[in-house]
């Protein structure tokens, strides 16, 4: 029966349609910033560039609807304050949804944060930064979303940061009928992004750049049903990543909406109690 079972598993796992970038040429369109974004090294770096001019960016070719999708990125290095690079997926329209990274950057040897949000049916306002145990600037590192009906899990080097559950038995909508693409740019926020707007973009480092390699996205494909139970294990965290996640909340998140009481005077969002 065990047999029986893992052979099962592992067949399920096989059918996975598994994107392994050989090249982002495959994968991805650069979509604006007049040059300042292009794929090198044969496919397997892409970088993109902001200036006083433009910022730049791209986005999958193809849409998704779950998957686990991997980058490996390169942040923008040195002084960084005022510049955002966005990472995230995102449907069409006023009631897309939304699975956000965002990098603010900062001044030389500040802290950058990592924002995150989850959209659904067009509504967010479900933020959580925090902060990274090693400098995003120095090396790639690798952010993923597995995103299944159940679940959206944030993760950076396998190390979950968020959860998001599905909670549309408590009436919130979660993002399960829209495909979504992947888009990535960099660009000028110097009015929000470094302490909230004090600390402007030095133009004379210009230009920024920020790198990606590594792509991999492994979804499910029409003919397998996402709500099996070994996708459903694939989010599912077992207790050593619930420690984890722990950890990374406990000393690197420092900002939870889910927190925020001043903010949702009339109550926390119903997921929040989730
Ligand atoms: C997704 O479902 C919601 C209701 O649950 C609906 O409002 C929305 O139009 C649906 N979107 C699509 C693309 O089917
Ligand atoms: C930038 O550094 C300051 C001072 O350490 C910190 O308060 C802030 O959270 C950092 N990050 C951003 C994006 O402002
Ligand atoms: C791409 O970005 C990296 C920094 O991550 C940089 O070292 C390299 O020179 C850039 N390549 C080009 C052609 O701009």
């Amino acid at each position: 029966m065990e047999l029986f079972i893992s052979f099962l598993l592992m067949s399920l796992a096989l059918s996975f349609s598994h994107l392994v970038s050989a090249s982002f040429h495959d994968h991805f369109d650069i979509t604006w910033g007049n040059g300042r974004a292009n794929i090198l090294n044969n496919g397997k770096l892409l970088n993109v560039s902001l200036d006083q001019t433009s910022g730049s960016g791209f986005q999958s070719k193809r849409e998704f609807l779950f998957g686990k999708i991997d980058m490996r990125i390169k942040l923008v290095a040195g002084n960084s304050a005022g510049t955002v690079t966005a990472y995230y997926l995102s449907s069409q329209g006023d009631t897309h949804d939304e699975i956000d990274f965002e990098f603010l950057g900062n001044l030389s040897g500040e802290p950058y944060i990592m924002h995150t949000n989850v959209f659904s049916q067009g509504k967010g306002n479900r933020e959580q930064q925090f902060y990274l145990w090693f400098d995003p600037t120095a090396d790639f590192h690798k952010y993923s979303v597995t995103w299944n009906p159940h679940q959206i899990l944030f993760s950076v080097d396998g190390i979950p940061v968020r959860v998001f559950k599905n909670s549309e038995h408590l009436g919130v909508p979660y993002p399960n009928n829209q495909s979504m693409r992947i888009y990535s740019s960099l660009w000028n926020a110097d009015d929000w992004a470094t302490r909230g707007g004090a600390v402007k973009i030095d133009w004379s480092k210009a230009p920024f750049v920020a790198s990606y390699r590594n792509f991999n996205a492994r979804t499910c494909s029409r003919s397998i049903d996402c709500s099996t139970n070994s996708w459903h294990s694939e989010a599912a965290l077992d207790s050593t990543k619930q420690q984890k996640l722990q950890w990374a909340r406990k000393n690197y998140m420092i900002y939870d909406y889910c927190s925020d009481t001043k903010r949702f005077p009339q109550g926390l969002p119903a997921e929040c109690t989730h």
